[in-house]
């Protein structure tokens, strides 16, 4: 099956984006499944029930998140009800929502199982992050080792800063999952690859939504913030509109990866 991950969603036109370039990759790429982060879709900050329908509208079958989750009080509503969405799965026991999820592979073109399932999981790294979460290896393990109960194809969207945290942690998960593939940075990067185990690995998917700015805000205030020291008002930027992730192949029966390709469209 082929599986598209994309970046950080922010504000309106990373939603557009979306809308506008889906289709088109899901035929040129023969995609199966699409997984998105939808943390910035709200304004750049937070997700509503209304962004992530925009979102799912546009074809999207699951989205997941990261330190944003709690900038729009509405998100309670998509933790409460949406079983499409997932947060970080190391919040502490008792935190609304969900970390992971198996879902079904609608129309499947393999030819060795039908239907297919993935499992999709959201982790949040602990270096130089906010809030300080659970332990994000060990639960992932455990959490990998119950969902591979029910299928081997695992797609994990780990959030986080530091490069080294994301290497290890996916280093760590070669062999048991399908595809680490990191958010958060908003800065795509270019070390795509497969690690000896079949795990497909991407440090950070970058983001979609307006690239003429500093991850997708007004390029002045942030200058002025760096320069002053004293909180600025960031808007969403408008202009240079990209899509931003990963297409990635995997093998159906053993849940490797076979190929990873890094993603970046422009919105015309
Ligand atoms: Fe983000
Ligand atoms: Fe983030």
């Amino acid at each position: 099956m082929k599986l598209l991950f994309i970046g950080d969603i922010v504000g309106q036109p990373g939603r557009n984006a979306v809308k506008n370039l889906l289709p088109k990759l899901r035929e040129q790429h023969a995609l199966d499944f699409v997984i998105a982060n939808g943390e910035n879709s709200a304004g750049g900050s937070g997700i509503t029930p209304r962004t992530a329908g925009e979102i799912f509208d546009a074809g999207v079958d699951v989205i997941t998140s990261g330190d944003h989750l709690w900038d729009q009080k509405e998100v309670m509503e998509l933790l409460a009800n949406e079983k499409r969405f997932l947060r970080p799965l190391n919040y502490p026991a008792g935190t609304p929502g969900r970390g992971s999820g198996v879902f079904e592979v609608q129309s499947p073109k393999s030819k060795v199982q039908s239907p297919i399932s993935i499992g999709v999981l959201n982790v949040q790294g602990r270096t130089f992050m906010q809030p300080p979460l659970e332990h994000a290896f060990l639960l992932a393990a455990e959490e990998v080792k119950r969902l591979r109960e029910r299928t081997k194809i695992i797609f994990v969207d780990f959030h986080a800063e530091a490069t080294s945290e994301k290497i290890a942690f996916a280093r760590f998960l070669d062999g048991r999952v399908s595809a680490v593939v990191g958010t958060h940075t908003h800065v795509q990067t270019a070390d795509e690859q497969i690690f000896p185990g079949g795990t497909a690995y991407l440090t950070d998917a970058g983001f979609t939504g307006p690239h003429e700015s500093v991850l997708g805000r007004e390029i002045e205030p942030v200058i002025k913030r760096f320069l002053t020291a004293m909180p600025q008002r960031f808007e969403v930027a408008k202009n240079r509109v990209q899509l931003h992730g990963a297409v990635i192949e995997i093998d159906d029966a053993s849940g490797k990866a076979v190929k990873i390709q890094r993603v970046s469209e422009n919105l015309i």
